[in-house]
C-alpha cells in the first residue's frame, strides 16, 4: 500500500467543527426552537388536541397551505411539546405516529409503519410486504386496543397518498372509532394542495374535515424574522448586516412566501462567503446564491420535460447557435426536430403536435413565439430562445437519450 501519501480524507479533517454545526441550523430538515409567525396556528391546533390529554379523542383536521409555510415544521414542533407533556404524566395515554405520505404513499405501508410505532421493543415487527390487506389491519387494529389510549396518526403530504393509493385506507382508519371499543384515533391531514379533497369519497370527506386550518403564505417581514432567527441560532448573527439579511428575505418572499426557499438562499449565500473566504456575507453573495438556485431550478425544468419537448427545444437551441440573431420558424424547428427524433430511433409526432409543444414551452417561459406575416412567404410562427442555448443543449445533451444528437445540424441555408 502505498502507506506514504496522504489519505484523500485528511484534509478534510482540519476544516472547522464549526462549518458543520452551522450548516446543520439552516438545512431544511432542521426543526427550530421556536417557529416565529405561527404562533397562532400553533395555539389553535394545541387547542383542538388537547382533551386528549383528559382521555377525550380530538377532532381530525385538515391543514392546508403552500409547500415552505412551515406545516411540517409546526407538526413536528407541536409532536415535540405532546410527546414531552405525554411523557411526564404517567397516566395519559396519547401517542402520536407521524407519518410522511410522499414515502409511504400506499395503504399497505401506513398501517405497517402504524403497526410498529405501537410494539413493545421485545416484539417482532411488521413486515414491509407480504400480508394480505385484512390481516394487516386486524392486527393493527388489535395494537390499538391493547394500547387502548388515543393515537394522534399525523399524515404529512397525505395527498400523495390518495393520488397514489386512493382512500381506501383513509377510510379504515376513520371507522376505527366506530369498531374499536378500547382505543380511537384522531387524524391531522397536512397537503400542499386543496384540490385532493376533489377525490375523497364524501364520508371520509366529512370526517376528515372537522377542522380546517390554513396556513398562508409569508411576507417579507415575516420572512426577514424567520431569517433572523436562524442566523442567531446557527451563530452567524455578526457574519450578516441586517440591509443583507433584508434583501435575502425580500428576494425569498418573491417565491410564493416560501420560507424553505429564502433559508436555501441563505445558506448557499453563506458557502459562497465561506468559498470566498470573504469575512462576510455580502449583497453580492445573496445575488450569487440566487442566481446559483434559479439556474438549479432550471436545470429541473429542464431535465423533467418529456422526451420529444426536450427535443423541439434543442433544435430550438441549435438552430439560435446556427442562425445568430436571424429568426427561427416552426417550420425550421419541425424539420430539424424530424431529423433528431429519426436519430434517436422513434418517428416524428405531426406538425400540429409540434406546434402544441411550441406552445408549451412558450407558457414555461423557456421561449416566446409569435405570429408573424412575410408578404408572399404567408405567415409562421417566430420563435425566440429565452436562454443561453449552449446551457440549454448541455443540460439536455446530459440526457442519455439524446447524447446521440451532439453531431446534429440544420441542412439548408437560413431562409431570413
Ligand atoms: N415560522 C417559521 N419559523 C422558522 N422556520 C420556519 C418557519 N416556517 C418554515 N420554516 C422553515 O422553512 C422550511 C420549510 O418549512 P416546512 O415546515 O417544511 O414547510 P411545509 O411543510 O409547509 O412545506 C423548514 O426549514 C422550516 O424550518
Ligand atoms: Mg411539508
Amino acid at each position: 500500500m502505498n502507506s506514504g501519501s496522504r489519505n484523500i480524507f485528511e484534509k478534510f479533517l482540519q476544516m472547522n467543527p464549526e462549518l458543520g454545526r452551522i450548516k446543520v441550523a439552516l438545512e431544511p430538515s432542521y426543526l427550530p426552537q421556536r417557529l416565529p409567525h405561527r404562533e397562532k396556528e400553533m395555539e389553535r391546533i394545541a387547542q383542538i388536541l388537547s382533551p386528549a390529554l383528559n382521555g377525550i379523542r380530538p377532532s381530525n383536521i385538515l391543514i392546508f397551505g403552500k409547500p415552505g409555510v412551515g406545516k411540517t415544521s409546526t407538526m413536528r414542533f407541536i409532536e415535540r411539546e405532546l410527546t414531552n407533556i405525554i411523557n411526564s404524566k404517567y397516566d395519559t395515554k396519547v401517542k402520536v405516529i407521524n407519518i410522511n405520505c410522499g414515502i409511504n404513499d400506499n395503504s399497505y405501508s401506513i398501517l405497517a409503519t402504524m403497526g410498529n410505532a405501537l410494539l413493545y421493543s421485545w416484539e417482532e415487527k411488521f413486515p414491509f410486504t407480504g400480508w394480505p390487506m385484512d390481516k394487516l389491519f386486524q392486527s393493527v387494529l388489535e395494537k390499538i386496543e391493547n394500547f387502548g389510549g388515543i393515537i394522534i396518526l399525523i399524515l404529512d403530504e397525505v395527498d400523495k397518498l390518495i393520488k397514489k393509493s386512493g382512500d381506501s385506507v383513509l377510510y379504515q382508519l376513520l371507522r376505527i372509532n366506530e369498531v374499536s371499543s378500547n382505543g380511537k384515533i384522531s387524524i391531522i391531514g397536512i397537503s400542499n394542495d386543496l384540490k385532493f379533497m376533489d377525490y375523497l369519497d364524501p364520508r371520509v370527506k366529512s370526517r376528515l374535515q372537522e377542522e380546517t386550518i390554513v396556513f398562508h403564505p409569508y411576507n417579507a417581514t415575516e420572512i426577514f424574522d424567520i431569517l433572523k432567527d436562524r442566523v442567531i441560532f446557527a451563530g452567524i448573527y455578526d457574519l450578516i448586516d441586517e440591509p443583507v439579511l433584508r434583501l435575502a428575505a425580500a428576494i425569498g418572499a418573491q417565491e410564493n412566501g416560501d420560507a424553505r426557499r429564502a433559508i436555501d438562499l441563505l445558506r448557499v449565500a453563506y458557502e459562497i462567503s465561506v468559498i470566498k473566504k470573504s469575512n462576510k456575507i455580502t449583497e453580492e453573495c445573496i445575488y450569487e446564491a440566487r442566481d446559483r438556485l434559479e439556474q438549479d431550478v432550471f436545470r429541473e425544468i429542464i431535465s423533467s420535460l418529456p422526451l420529444h419537448n426536450k427535443v423541439v427545444l434543442y433544435s430550438i437551441s441549435i438552430l439560435k447557435n446556427f442562425k445568430g440573431n436571424g429568426k427561427i420558424t416552426s417550420g425550421e424547428c419541425y424539420e430539424l426536430y424530424g431529423k433528431a427524433i429519426k436519430k434517436i430511433g422513434l418517428s416524428p409526432l405531426t406538425n400540429r403536435r409540434v406546434n402544441d409543444l411550441i406552445s408549451e414551452l412558450d407558457k414555461m417561459g423557456i421561449i416566446s413565439s409569435e405570429v408573424q406575416s412575410f408578404g408572399r412567404y404567408g405567415r409562421t410562427t417566430v420563435i425566440q430562445l429565452n436562454y443561453d442555448p449552449d446551457l440549454i443543449i448541455k443540460l439536455l445533451e446530459a440526457d442519455e437519450a439524446m447524447s446521440s444528437l451532439a453531431t446534429i445540424k440544420p441542412d439548408q441555408k437560413p431562409l431570413f
